[in-house]
């Protein structure tokens, strides 16, 4: 019980002495005020271990306390006091989060085996969260969480490659954590003082991305008004982080090989050449050697670009990672919306390592979030808290409505076993589409709350709607960039 720090509120002056005395004789560090109002004054201030407090007190009551209490800190436990006969407004507290109470008259050895057993419980958790962080520290580096094998030697050769100016091509589906990869191996290089620059190259059009790249002297092309720098230029001594770098055109593909065959290059509308020395960085979903092969990206490029490879595995790849991250989320979410969840249940973290995640660490970000946010038990998420619509059947609901889980679980029941393994993709991507084509019509063609919902970037939804061919009227709101 040392060092619990207490907040005691009782207006009986001879009360709040002798459960004082006995507080502080055990090691308690013991804040004791005689009313309702002066208990929350207190809470306002300071974030209490526990807070003991009379139901019954001038000013505000002994609920509202408690109330206060539980609103700051959902940690905080508190023990009511109530008086002989009032056993209703006790339980009433419990429901409201109370830990315990205790009747009126009682002894203070009584009240001390109470406090002892809280402050049990509340070690035993301080005790947990020191090992999950200490775990999360064994299996984090820079954000980027990790405890599959081929995570682990994707964070080993990120430490490795991090302190050298090798130009690093990263390749992974969409919500791998590229973005991720590409900020640790800044932060982890001499080049961390100077700035890391991001240019996504599927955002823009040729002309623009050569101005954003490269940057333009004044009336260079039509609406050039001023002289411009280019993002070359603002990473110079940092990194540049080249986003989608499959997308760029043939025109784009020869001035950026100049530049990393020769380190200088010029400013639209300019002969002057410029000298750069920024680290490159390159992310990709696309097989390169495939676009190589096919003779949409060149072949010298590629060789320049994949010095270093980086590949991330999809999620259904490691899922190891699955409740990891799911519980670094559950954790964060829950902090920061005040709430007191504790994990998963059994049936909840099952649903989890069986759903494949086609928008991979970012759906699952998303899931959970969710699921932090909506979901109705207080301990333990739970499988229908997981679940976009209410009704899912394989969550437990009864409706056919379709989500991520119900479409693993439609796949699996409603199909002969042989028919999914012979036309699994095409199924996959027939479901994909009419799923987005769904999402997009409840959301009434926002992209930006569709591909929130789908766990995919902004970007990637709007990849995939031009590859369905879903026409432009369901997603059309905020143009194509991210
Ligand atoms: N290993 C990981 N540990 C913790 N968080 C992760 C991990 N991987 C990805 N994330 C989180 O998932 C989200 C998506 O990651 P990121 O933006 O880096 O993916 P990406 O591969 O760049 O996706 P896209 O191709 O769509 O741009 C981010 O919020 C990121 O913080
Ligand atoms: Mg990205």
């Amino acid at each position: 019980m040392k060092d619990l720090s207490v907040l005691l509120v009782d207006d009986e002056p001879l009360m709040r002495l002798s459960m004082l005395d006995a507080l502080e004789a055990v090691g308690c560090d013991v804040h004791a005020v005689p009313t309702g109002a002066e208990g929350i004054q207190a809470i306002e201030k300071k974030t209490f271990d526990l807070v003991i407090t009379d139901l019954r007190l001038p000013g505000a009551d002994g609920l509202t306390v408690l109330k206060t209490a539980k609103e700051k800190a959902a940690h905080t436990e508190v023990l009511v006091i109530t008086a002989h006969g009032s056993v209703e407004t006790a339980v009433g507290a419990m429901k409201l989060g109370a830990f315990d109470y205790i009747t009126k008259p009682f002894q203070m050895d009584e009240l001390l085996l109470i406090v002892e057993r809280i402050s049990g419980v509340i070690a035993l958790r301080r005790e947990n969260q020191e090992l999950k962080h200490q775990l999360e520290d064994k299996f984090c580096f820079n954000g980027i969480l990790g405890a599959n094998s081929q995570m682990r030697a994707v964070l080993d050769k990120i430490k490795l490659v991090a302190e050298t100016d090798s130009t690093v091509l990263i390749v992974g589906e969409s919500g791998t954590g590229k973005e991720l990869v590409a900020n640790a191996l800044h932060q982890n290089s001499a080049r961390r003082e100077y700035p890391l620059i991001k240019v996504s190259c599927a955002a823009l059009p040729e002309t623009l991305l050569e101005a954003e790249l490269f940057g333009h002297e004044k009336g260079a092309f039509t609406g050039a008004l001023r002289q411009r720098r280019g993002r070359f230029e603002m990473a110079n001594r940092g990194t540049l982080f080249l986003d989608e770098i499959g997308e760029i055109s043939p025109v784009v593909q020869v001035k950026l090989l100049r530049v990393l065959q020769e380190r200088v290059f010029e400013r639209l509308g300019s002969n002057q050449p410029i000298e750069t020395d920024v680290r490159l960085v390159c992310a990709t979903q696309k097989d390169l050697r495939k676009e190589v092969a096919q003779g949409r990206f060149r072949e010298d490029l590629f060789y320049r670009l994949n010095v270093v490879p980086i590949i991330v595995p999809p999620l259904r790849q490691r899922q190891e990672d699955i409740l990891v991250i799911a519980g670094h989320v559950l954790e964060t979410c829950s902090q920061k919306l005040n709430k007191q969840l504790r994990g998963f249940s059994q049936p909840a973290r099952e649903l989890l390592l069986r759903y494949s995640y086609p928008g991979n660490v970012r759906e699952l970000q998303n899931l959970v979030e969710r699921a932090v946010a909506l979901g109705r038990d207080h301990a333990m998420v739970q499988p229908t808290d997981l679940c976009g619509f209410q009704s899912c059947p394989y969550t437990g609901g009864v409706s056919q409505e379709a989500c991520g889980f119900c479409s693993e679980g439609l796949s699996g029941s409603t199909k002969k076993k042989d028919q999914t393994m012979t036309s699994l993709a095409a199924a996959r991507e027939g479901f994909e589409k009419d799923y987005i084509v769904s999402v997009l019509e409840r959301v009434e063609g926002s992209r930006t709350t569709a591909s929130r919902i789908l766990g995919l970037s902004r970007k990637a939804l709007w990849e995939k709607c031009k590859r369905y061919g879903i026409p432009s009227a369901y997603h059309d709101d905020q143009g194509e960039g991210e």
